[in-house]
């Protein structure tokens, strides 16, 4: 078998479209070029890649196998490319790093600063809930993920770096906002504004409440922290949010914070990869600038 990369390349992108014209467009080929290319593969691997069942396209068992060293050259080639642009003292790449939804509160402001101390790097952010980037991890797809508690039955490599409280967030209007106590047993029959099942913010809360022998009574469920603080603002029910989503609103009034014992919820935000992945260079630079930033936050707090 002597596929080349350019028809490895072809290849990969044909399968991500599922349509050679879709392909042809994103590789700006015309669609009988592409064609051709993922021919001559089959010709030189021996067998079908790729099989038409009615209007969709599927990969073969060899295709599966195929794309999967395609997506190991290319990454290879981009890690063979940062090294050989760090050797030439520029340091250069593509940064892929996914966070949770409710990480993006603050990591757009740590890759403001890592962007204007590292200007030729690129960055691709993903945001989704914990249960995909657990999915993303898996699949050796991102190079670094940044989350909460990471699940210990999984074979990653977890540093925290930063505080993450849950608190519970009222409208300045509701009638427990005047309150100067409360225990969880007088919001346990509350409605809440609750985040997918999926989001880590949710699991931390159902846990929280089981710990204490409840359950939430009556939940509106939203996938957005921001849909979930606009719905606490027109009084639907109480939230429980990171406190790094809400600031703004508790410093403008919009919202309040309720004093419920046992709470904030105390949560840590992680930075995290598969165990033993090989960090692209561009990746370990994140790391240390992340790591480096804690360092400072907790001498700043000592100071
Ligand atoms: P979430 O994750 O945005 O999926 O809720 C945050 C977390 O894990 O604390």
């Amino acid at each position: 078998m002597k596929p080349t990369f350019h028809q490895l390349r072809i290849f990969r992108t044909v399968a991500d479209c599922r349509n050679y014209t879709r392909a042809a467009n994103t590789l700006h080929l015309s669609q009988p070029a592409v064609s051709m290319q993922v021919k001559q593969l089959e010709h030189n691997v021996g067998m079908p890649l790729l099989e038409q069942i009615g209007k969709k396209l599927y990969m073969t068992e060899a295709g599966e196998a195929i794309y999967q060293c395609a997506v190991n050259v290319a990454r290879s080639f981009e890690e063979t490319e940062e090294i050989l642009a760090q050797l030439q003292g520029v340091q250069r790449g593509l940064l892929k790093l996914s966070v949770a939804t409710t990480a993006s509160y603050f990591v757009t402001q740590m890759l403001a600063r890592f962007a204007e101390l590292y200007p030729q790097i690129s960055i691709s952010l993903d945001v989704t809930n914990r249960s995909s980037l657990l999915e993303q991890l898996q699949n050796n797809e991102r190079d670094l993920v940044i989350m909460g508690e990471p699940p210990e039955d999984m074979s990653l490599r977890s540093q925290p770096f930063m505080d993450n409280p849950l608190i519970t967030i009222a409208a300045p209007n509701h009638p427990l906002s005047k309150r100067k106590g409360l225990n969880i047993t007088d919001i346990g029959d509350q409605t809440f504004v609750i985040r997918e099942t999926g989001s880590g913010t949710r699991a931390t809360i159902e846990r929280h409440f089981e710990q204490a022998g409840m359950k939430i009574q009556s939940t509106i469920e939203m996938s957005s922290n921001e849909a979930i603080k606009q719905a606490v603002q027109a009084g639907l029910g109480l939230g429980i949010v990171s406190r790094h989503t809400a600031e703004l609103e508790l410093e403008t009034g919009r919202l309040v914070k309720l004093p419920v014992k046992t709470f904030p919820i105390k949560r840590k935000w992680y930075l995290v990869q598969l165990s033993g992945k090989h960090l692209s260079p561009v990746a370990s630079l994140f790391e240390t600038f992340v790591m480096d930033a804690k360092q400072h936050e907790t001498e700043q707090q000592k100071a």
